[in-house]
């Protein structure tokens, strides 16, 4: 291929972060678009799509067709269960994702959520609101057991957090790995329903694939002790709603932590904003300006990488999802 690299980044950067872009991809042509869509794009900068050898954003199918140069597309997101289409799954494309920028935060989030749930925080609340001195004995983290379903980047700082809480730490990942220290019992992805057996609280932390979409079904939250909180601060569809409304309303299990939901934005209508016994935030768990910057620095070091025909990072294992 003759000329200089082109490569395409849509999104919203500031100017410094595009001076840094552009100066992590020395000889090439690095154009900036402010759309998060490139299907706006279409008709005004279908000659730019044709030509780039890279991409940055998210590529609808019928561009993917027209984009004959491209090898690679960076998804800035972790989850890259979206960016998995059709013509993205038929494609040598190479997709890589921002997986890992929001993991600490992601961790925080869930850690917080675990211990309003366990202190019912929100009675306190509500106790405030109303001007009132509302005493009463709750429990502690310090015993109990946590059970992560997805032990990767978030996961796995989670199991170290809850560790320094005085926590069991279980664990379930797809692939067979050496442990963590922070991990006191790891259990077989065929061993789902003892594991959640095991649990006081249940975070999921996996990501949404073909593998995970619906594995908290009316079965699991069966498993699950009737004491023990969910957690879900990665994606919405791993836990199926209706199970999960049903086990809620039941009181099958104790109650709900959801930063992640199977519609979003939840809209007003969802019966999930009127549930006593669940803690509801807006997939806002990672949102940190640390994030950010941890996810630039990830395309920063790919484009690098690109441009010097190295190996890229995070590089998505598309049969798998993420
Ligand atoms: N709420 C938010 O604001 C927010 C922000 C950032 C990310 N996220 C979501 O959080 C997810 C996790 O982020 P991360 O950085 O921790 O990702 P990660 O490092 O890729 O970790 C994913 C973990 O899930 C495990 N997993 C995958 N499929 C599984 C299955 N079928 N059964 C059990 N475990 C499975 C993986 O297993 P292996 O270790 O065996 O590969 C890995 O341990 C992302 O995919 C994204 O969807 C949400």
């Amino acid at each position: 291929m003759s000329g200089p690299l082109t490569i395409l980044v849509t999104g919203r950067y500031e100017e410094a972060d595009k001076a840094l872009l552009r100066r992590s991809a020395p000889g090439a042509r690095v154009e900036f678009v402010e759309l998060v869509e490139l299907v706006e794009l279409v008709h005004d900068l279908a000659g730019l799509v044709e030509t780039a050898d890279a991409i940055v954003g998210h590529v609808p199918d019928d561009l993917l067709a027209a984009a004959r140069r491209l090898r690679w597309v960076h998804s800035p997101a972790a989850g890259v269960d979206t960016a998995l289409s059709p013509g993205m799954l038929a494609s040598d494309v190479v997709l890589t994702s921002a997986t890992g920028n929001g993991a600490i935060p992601l961790a925080e989030h869930a850690l917080l959520l675990m211990m309003m749930l366990n202190r019912d925080v929100p009675r306190w609340l509500r106790a405030q609101g109303d001007r009132r001195w509302d005493r009463f004995t709750h429990d502690e983290l310090a015993g109990r057991s946590v059970g992560l379903f997805g032990l990767g980047g978030s996961g796995l700082d989670l199991a170290r957090k809850a560790k320094a809480c005085h926590m069991r730490v279980l664990g379930m990942r797809r692939r067979h790995c050496p442990s963590d220290p922070a991990v006191d019992e790891m259990f077989a992805p065929g061993d789902f329903h003892r594991f959640l057996g095991a649990c006081d609280f249940v975070v999921v932390t996996a990501p949404l694939t073909a593998a995970t979409k619906g594995v908290f079904g009316r079965a699991a939250f069966e498993a699950m002790r009737p004491t023990a909180f969910f957690v879900c601060v990665s994606r919405g569809g791993i836990a199926d709603d209706e199970a999960l409304l049903d086990a809620l309303r039941r009181r099958r299990i104790a109650g709900a932590g959801l930063d992640a939901h199977g519609v979003e934005p939840l809209p007003p209508e969802s019966p999930f904003w009127g549930l006593p016994n669940i803690i509801i935030t807006p997939h806002n768990g990672a949102t940190t300006k640390a994030t950010a910057r941890r996810g630039l620095d990830i395309l920063a070091d790919n484009l690098g990488r690109f441009c010097k025909g190295e190996p890229l990072r995070n590089i998505v294992d598309k049969a798998a999802g993420y």
